[in-house]
């Protein structure tokens, strides 16, 4: 029989759990390995839902296996409607308990620039994952970039998201070394391993309140 002590302690844990909010558009690898990290290390996170702004991304079905909610909202139509897309997107967020004040939110390959006005709503609480070592290389086509430009390390990052591209806070980054035959593939593909092991990692830190702002700079507590 508990406690009423311990009830309480773990009641309050139970409150205190954040609730994770992911967008994607397409294949979903760096969601599903969220999901699957969350799950078997452990993050105190709740993956509360998957969006998708288009209808075939596959990134859909696997979070359906994986028992994640999902949700298509197609963004046909709301080419320049920025922040009409994006308000619908903050209301089902909200609906699922990805709030401004308890919510993560993180985009996984979702191809769409998102408003000043959910990034102003989520302040510090979005996260994004690049397949660069940033500030090199923003934007489309990174892997291509460091291949063209004769780079001899490139890798990935994952930041916060601010108003500009790519150009937020940097969480962590993993550096990947640049060989002398890589295609655009060869390097993505080693890159992307790299991303699969990051991307869960700043959502543990952020899960477990590890991160702490100081202007642009993102020091890890311990
Ligand atoms: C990844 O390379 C990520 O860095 C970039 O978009 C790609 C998404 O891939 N932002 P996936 O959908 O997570 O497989």
């Amino acid at each position: 029989m508990l406690t009423n002590k311990y009830f309480i302690l773990m009641t309050c844990q139970k409150q205190s759990l954040q609730n994770l909010g992911i967008l994607i558009s397409g294949r979903g690898s760096n969601m599903e390995s969220i999901l699957k990290t969350i799950k078997k290390q452990k993050i105190p996170i709740k993956p509360s839902i998957v969006i998708s702004n288009k209808a075939n991304a596959k990134g859909l079905k696997i979070a359906q296996k994986l028992g994640v909610k999902t949700l298509l909202i197609d963004s046909k139509g709301y080419k320049n409607k920025r922040v009409e897309y994006d308000k619908r997107i903050i209301h089902e967020l909200e609906k699922n308990g990805v709030t401004s004040k308890n919510g993560l939110v993180c985009l996984a390959g979702f191809m769409r620039v998102i408003s000043p006005y959910f990034i102003k709503k989520y302040k510090n609480r979005i996260l994004n994952i690049h397949p660069a070592l940033l500030p090199s290389y923003p934007g489309l086509n990174a892997q291509e970039q460091a291949i063209q430009n004769g780079a001899k390390f490139s890798g990935c990052t994952v930041h916060f998201v601010d108003e500009g591209v790519d150009s937020g806070p940097i969480i962590i980054q993993s550096v990947v070394k640049v060989r002398n035959n890589d295609t655009e593939q060869t390097l993505s593909k080693r890159i992307l391993v790299k991303e699969h092991k990051i991307y869960p990692e700043a959502v543990n830190l952020f899960a477990r309140k590890k991160i702490r702002l100081s202007g642009r700079r993102v020091m890890i507590l311990d």
